[in-house]
């Protein structure tokens, strides 16, 4: 199934022609407007990763692959989920001699034959509390889906948001799930968005250039705010999105940087700090709840929610 947006902007155009013509004749001619996207409370993103830092505090200073801190982050999000209604899937794997998971929650309805998935990587590495690395993407992309339930959307395709274990072992769960979907499984998913890293504290605003139809939409949504964007270059395949785009399906996601130091270019373009990393705290102990530009965080978990409406309605 090809990838399409339906197009607000367009939509609310014809709307407006077709009631001019037909004011006060047939009643019920216009159709019923499309769903808004809501904005995502930044302060409910950052109270997830709070629970995180608690998690990662409680059990060695990390949640990695295998350790009790990623057993407790994956129960944390489940009930979170379970709570507002979504089907919840515990997807078991072995990597590394330890088993690892991957969480799977579906939103009850939609077109079972067109699925739209947003999915960020739940582990962090063992040296650090992985706040950012992929805190930040996680609690969007839960933020989300509650924000789904909250409103009680129905969109007309399927709404599946993913937690991956084991991305810091090389992309070892999203791997396990694309591997083990049938090929008709597999071609029911009309695109997979993935978030790894949205809250850098020095932040660039990158968009993946993948699917050519999510990669508008997330430029449009930065346009819309005035916000510069460039191509996410820093590792092309670097996250969970390469398993689903070496299977064919469309992909997109964004990205704030990582280790790589930000140029004056880019500091004229969004501020912050030049000739310094857009993470220093990489895979560190130093990745904590300190490690998150606000501003950063607000901008991707919005493009995220707008993303997922407009891909699903
Ligand atoms: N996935 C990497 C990690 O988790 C970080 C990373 C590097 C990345 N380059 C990327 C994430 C490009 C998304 C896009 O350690
Ligand atoms: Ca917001
Ligand atoms: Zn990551």
């Amino acid at each position: 199934m090809k990838l399409s947006v339906s197009g607000r902007a367009a939509a609310t155009g014809v709307v407006a022609s077709v009631t001019l013509l037909v004011c006060g004749s047939i009643a019920g001619a216009a159709p019923a407007p499309l769903a808004a996207a809501p904005d995502i409370p930044v302060a409910n993103v950052k109270a997830h990763l709070t629970q995180l830092q608690s998690i990662a505090t409680a059990n060695g200073g990390n949640r990695a692959h295998g350790r009790a801190g990623y057993q407790a982050s994956v129960n944390f999000v489940k009930a979170k989920l379970d709570a507002a209604g979504f089907t919840t899937t515990v997807q078991q794997f072995t990597a590394s001699g330890r088993t690892g998971y991957n969480l799977i929650a579906d939103w009850p309805g939609g077109d079972p034959d067109q699925i739209v998935m947003a999915g960020s990587h739940l582990d962090s590495v063992t040296s650090g509390p992985g706040i950012n690395d992929n805190g930040t993407g996680s609690a969007a992309i839960l933020e989300t889906a509650l924000a789904v339930s909250r409103a009680g959307y129905q969109p007309t395709k399927h709404l599946r948001f993913a937690w991956w274990g084991a991305e810091e072992l090389g992309l070892v769960g999203s791997r396990h799930y694309v591997n083990n979907l049938s090929a008709t499984d597999r071609s029911k998913i009309d695109g997979y968005l993935n978030f790894d890293m949205i809250g850098s504290p020095n932040p660039g605003y990158f968009v993946y250039d993948d699917d050519p139809v999510i990669e508008k939409l997330f430029k449009d949504y930065y346009a819309g705010l005035g916000v510069a964007t460039e191509i996410e270059t820093e590792g092309d395949g670097r996250s969970d999105h390469a398993p689903f785009k070496s299977a064919g399906v469309p992909v997109g996601g964004l990205f704030t940087g990582a280790s790589r130091t930000k140029t004056a270019a880019q500091v004229a373009k969004w501020g912050g700090t030049s000739g310094q990393a857009f993470d220093r705290c990489y895979h560190s102990s130093c990745d904590t709840t300190s490690n998150v530009n606000d501003t950063a965080l607000d901008r991707n978990s919005d493009a995220v929610a707008y993303a997922v409406w407009e891909l699903s309605e």
